[in-house]
């Protein structure tokens, strides 16, 4: 058979086309996972010890962690961390509704404790755009831990 000159420059640019489809992207390396970026599980952990110490000293809140089980809280919490910023993790928890149903927490309470996060993320030089992705991770579980 015999090929037309523009057929063979259809079949030609098809092949560069699948080509340069099966091509890895090497211009943009992947992006590290959020987790990664934090510094993995010990860098999470010293961040949450820090975090809940911070609540257990911020008198607008510390009275509703009052009978609170600390050791297990932070467990979770690391958990948590890890398993929404792509880590090997998986959260063993209760859904955030169902964690703080009938606690009464307010929206001024929610934020004070978004503050004492901030500040132990700000010790531990957790740069900007990592504070970013984390609190933006946190910030959508408002309408389920608010109730009044
Ligand atoms: C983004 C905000 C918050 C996150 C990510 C969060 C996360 C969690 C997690 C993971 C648990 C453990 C659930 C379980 O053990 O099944 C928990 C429990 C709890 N949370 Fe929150 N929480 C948030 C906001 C708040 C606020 C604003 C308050 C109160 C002012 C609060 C008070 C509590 C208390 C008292 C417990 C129960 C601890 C226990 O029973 O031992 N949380 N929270």
């Amino acid at each position: 058979m015999r090929i037309s000159p523009s057929l063979y420059g259809v079949l030609l640019a098809a092949l560069i086309g699948l080509g340069a489809c099966a091509m890895p992207d090497k211009s943009k390396p992947a992006m590290p996972s959020l987790y990664d970026r934090l510094g993995g599980i010990q860098a999470i952990t010293a961040v949450v010890d820090d975090f809940v110490g911070n609540v257990g000293a911020d008198t607008r809140i510390n009275a509703k962690f009052a009978t609170a089980n600390i050791p297990r809280l932070k467990t979770r919490l690391v958990e948590q961390i890890c398993a929404g910023a792509g880590g090997p993790c998986t959260y063993s928890g209760r859904d955030m509704r169902t964690a703080h149903a009938g606690m009464g927490i307010t929206n001024a309470e929610f934020d004070a404790l978004v503050e004492d996060m901030v500040k132990s993320l700000t010790k531990f030089k957790v740069p900007p755009q990592e504070q970013k992705e984390l609190l933006g991770m946190l910030g959508p579980m408002r309408k389920d831990i608010v109730s009044r």
